[in-house]
């Protein structure tokens, strides 16, 4: 795995660090409030499970799955629901955990389903953010770091279905999705 990294971008310690800044500042927000994480599978895995070690607060997680990338390097602008919630929203404080706002497709139609089914709130966290990618305006609450506009991988974040398991957010070698 290691060969197709062109370079670290983030390592195990700025993400170790980031993730417990966010982590502080997430239990201060809903100190006192009920609060439910949900995890957009996959990409946000690693990320969600580290949060929320760092959330000091009574919460509860559920996870839903949508896919809108397939085995392609840019977004189809189709998002597909392939597991939804377990629970109800009704009523509660909703923060969906992302690994990367690129397009921000995913996030706009999850964010209008979510609201359909009438929480308290729903705020977004997403580890990684990269702003050239941007087709839909989209306000994030949470955002770990602003990236460029290169090919991401690591730490949850995968190209056809690899990589997801670095420990660091790498920029993938141009000849491995280029080929
Ligand atoms: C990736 C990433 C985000 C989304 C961001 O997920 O994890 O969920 O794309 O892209 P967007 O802002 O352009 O919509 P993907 O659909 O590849 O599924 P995965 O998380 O299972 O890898
Ligand atoms: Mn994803
Ligand atoms: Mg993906």
């Amino acid at each position: 795995m290691k060969e197709d990294i062109r370079e670290v971008l983030i390592n195990e310690e700025q993400l170790k660090n980031k993730v417990m800044k966010l982590g502080k500042q997430i239990s201060k927000d809903y100190e006192g409030e009920s609060l439910t994480v949900i995890c957009i599978l996959k990409g946000a895995v690693m990320f969600m499970t580290e949060l929320i070690k760092n959330i000091e607060i009574p919460i509860e997680i559920d996870f839903m799955d949508v896919s809108s990338y397939g085995n392609q390097t840019t977004s189809s602008g189709v998002v597909k629901i392939i597991k939804d919630l377990d629970s109800s929203i009704e009523g509660k404080n909703i923060l969906i955990v992302e690994d990367i706002i690129d397009s921000g497709l995913t996030l706009n139609y999850l964010m209008k389903i979510l609201k359909s089914r009438s929480p308290k709130s729903v705020e977004i966290c997403s580890l990684l953010d990269k702003p050239e990618g941007r087709n839909v305006d989209m306000e994030v609450k949470y955002v770990g770091f602003i990236v460029p506009d290169a090919f991401l991988v690591g730490y949850g974040l995968d190209f056809a279905e690899k990589y997801r398991n670095l420990p660091y957010i790498g920029i993938l070698k141009e000849e491995i999705y280029l080929s």
